[in-house]
């Protein structure tokens, strides 16, 4: 239930004396910096959770340890005190193994890179080929850039708040603005975007047992593009995402096309693609998944959106029998042929390749081409800069 009975449970199985326990519980809550979370696993966001878990693995110091995508929910300052800790780990001579799609931290990390295929080993490089790897080798096996992915330029949103990020702190977008009080403020919207309407946010607060973890006094979400939603782990991304799908209670006001959206009619227009995608797969095959999810103009579309993301060899699968990655892009599937006006992707693109990356967002530039407000939470770089149109930067509140 909490993050010290979490951390302390492999070494209660070892037997370890609880005066050893309490102390390497507090090395390890120092070491991945959990003391400024507060208590309960349920209660912590995605990346948090992942936080938790990594620390947990490695409490009771085993000789080898296994990662499984452990960066897919991790902010760029999450990766980084992930790779101090792997390093310190390598040091000590642990076997790391590591399977990954973001490949940049471990260029400084990893001894040995084996790309597989089909259950096979296809290529194998030591630390001393890394250097002579290109873009080019890289994009040909599928896999992404073994170098750090540049922060993403794009103009931010509409949008103002004690949860906001502000425009100005971001060096690249103050002369686009010329704001120089708190607001991020790029002129709402030109044109057809003005005219497709879209998610106005209103005095949006929302608190859990008394502390508050998101409060945006205005923000513009318009319809047609894909806004991007980033910020660090636990700046209320996935909060203001179930704001927006009628799942959370808060106060204020949400808006669509100029007027106001009950929860319960944001809960039938909205379609989310949540953060652990296991939890919204319900049928026994692919198929059958994505016809619970489509609307009736949609279905038609369902053979092509298939193949675009390259899940038609799948049909009759059942979903829980795919790959991480393949699930995910199973409930992108599903979103796209919903039919609903506000559609949220929150962190699509773990377990998802390079090649993928792509299907992914032409799946997402064609929601938002039908006229739906869109909206992309991520801390995954690559995707960002393929998909964002704008961006809504998310800081926790202290
Ligand atoms: N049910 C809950 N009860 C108590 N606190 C919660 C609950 N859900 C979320 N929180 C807290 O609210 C804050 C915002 O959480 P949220 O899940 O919105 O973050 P996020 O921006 O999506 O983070 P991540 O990048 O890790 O997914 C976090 O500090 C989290 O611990
Ligand atoms: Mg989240």
């Amino acid at each position: 239930d909490t993050i010290d009975t979490e951390l302390a449970f492999a070494l209660e199985n070892f037997g370890t004396p609880p005066e050893r326990i309490r102390e390497r519980v507090r090395e390890v809550v120092t070491e991945f910096r959990l003391g400024e979370l507060d208590g309960r696993l349920r209660e912590l966001s995605g990346g948090q959770q992942q936080r938790v878990a990594c620390a947990a693995a490695v409490t009771h110091g085993p000789p080898a340890l296994l990662l499984d995508e452990p960066t897919s929910n991790l902010s760029p300052q999450g990766i980084a005190d992930l790779t101090a800790v792997l390093r310190h780990l390598r040091e000590r001579g642990t076997t790391l193994v590591i399977a990954e799609h973001r490949l940049h931290y471990l260029r400084e990390l990893a001894d040995r890179i084996v790309v597989m295929q089909d259950g096979r080993v296809a290529k194998e490089w030591s630390r001393d080929e890394f250097p002579g790897l290109t873009e080019e080798m890289m994009r040909e096996e599928g896999l992404r850039s073994l170098d750090a992915p540049e922060r993403i330029h794009v103009a931010p949103a509409f949008g103002y708040g004690p949860s906001v990020q502000p425009a100005e702190t971001r060096p690249e977008d103050t002369e686009s603005t010329g704001e120089s009080g708190g607001a991020t403020a790029v002129a709402p919207a030109a044109g057809g975007e003005a005219a497709g309407g879209g998610v106005v946010l209103r005095g949006i607060r929302c608190a859990f047992r008394g502390r508050p973890v998101l409060d945006i006094t205005e923000a513009h979400l318009p319809a047609g593009v894909i806004t991007a939603v980033t910020g660090p782990n636990g700046a209320g991304k996935t909060t203001l995402a179930r704001v927006l799908a009628g799942l959370q209670r808060h106060s204020g006001e949400v808006l669509l096309d100029g007027r106001t959206m009950s929860r319960s009619r944001r809960q039938r227009e909205t379609a989310i693609v949540m953060q652990d995608v296991q939890r919204q797969l319900f049928t026994d095959s692919v198929t059958a998944e994505l016809r619970l999810g489509a609307v009736p103009e949609q279905a038609g579309h369902a053979a092509t959106v298939l193949a675009d993301l390259d899940l038609d060899r799948f049909d009759e699968r059942h979903p829980l029998s795919l790959s991480g990655g393949q699930q995910q892009r199973l409930v992108v599937a599903t979103a796209r042929l919903s039919g609903r006006r506000v559609v949220i992707f929150d962190e699509p693109s773990s377990g998802v390749d390079r090649r993928h990356l792509q299907s992914m967002t032409r799946t997402m530039r064609d929601v938002a081409e039908g006229g739906a407000v869109v909206l992309l939470i991520s801390h995954d770089a690559d995707l960002l800069a393929l998909a964002a149109d704008r961006e809504l930067r998310l800081r926790p509140i202290r």
